[in-house]
């Protein structure tokens, strides 16, 4: 992989990587800073997408027309879906689902795209690899689990919707961008991973949970990149 994308939703998500960075450029397109330079050694391009599919769809397809980036990596944090995961874990997706698409009325599945072949979208098993062994290094203090991340354009803390959630599609934690992306990458014929730790339980205490979580996620995230980068 020549060169990497790395996409994180909010600026607090990729602060970090950005300041690491070294050889740095700076273009902005659609709203977005696209940080083109080195990381860890490597060719990336970090950027902020802002939150939510249509801003992390769009970011992603930039990438790949403008950056000519070989894959891409979500980073950021999640509300977990499953209760052995718990705050400050990792989750790599195995595959991801926007489960707030709804056609269930034409006789589809929630999550389901309409008129298209493929709505679960698997992420790279090379990254995914890569990320667990670095991973149980960079962060021997918490636990790395893989399974599917569903995503949606809302904040879930709710219990019912997170049981649901877990239920209906086995997923293992939810945020508001990473099926976009894998959306994207699918239709572009490129890798990628997410890669999200656990800021809050989705429940009744999740904005709270948020809150106070956020930075310790986020520290647990930066690590694994870096990691990540050195071995890809
Ligand atoms: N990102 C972090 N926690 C989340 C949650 N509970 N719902 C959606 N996105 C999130």
């Amino acid at each position: 992989m020549n060169i990497v994308g790395i996409i994180g939703a909010m600026a607090e998500e990729v602060a970090i990587l950005k300041e690491k960075m070294q050889d740095v450029t700076v273009t902005k397109k659609a709203g977005m800073e696209f940080y083109s330079g080195i990381l860890e050694g490597k060719q990336v391009v970090v950027v902020m997408s802002g939150i939510g599919k249509v801003n992390a769809a769009l970011c992603t397809q930039i990438l790949v027309d403008v950056y000519k980036v070989d894959a891409v990596i979500n980073t950021g944090v999640a509300g977990s879906l499953n209760k052995d995961i718990d705050i400050a874990d990792i989750v790599l997706s195995t595959d991801a689902i926007q489960h707030d698409i709804d056609t269930t009325n034409f006789g589809n599945k929630h999550g389901e795209i309409p008129r298209m072949e493929n709505s679960t979208f698997v992420a790279s098993d090379e990254l995914r690899a890569a990320a667990k062994r670095v991973c149980a290094i960079v962060n021997p203090e918490i636990r790395t689990f893989e399974g599917r991340i569903v995503s949606g354009d809302q904040f879930i803390c709710s219990k019912d919707k997170k049981n649901w959630l877990r239920e209906y599609f086995g997923a293992e934690c939810t945020e508001m961008e990473g099926a976009s992306i894998a959306h994207a990458c699918y239709l572009n014929n490129i890798p990628f991973l997410i890669i999200r730790a656990i800021s809050d339980k989705a429940d009744d205490s999740a904005e709270m949970a948020y809150e106070e979580f956020e930075h310790i996620a986020i520290a647990h995230t930066v690590k694994l990149v870096c990691g990540l980068l050195q071995e890809i």
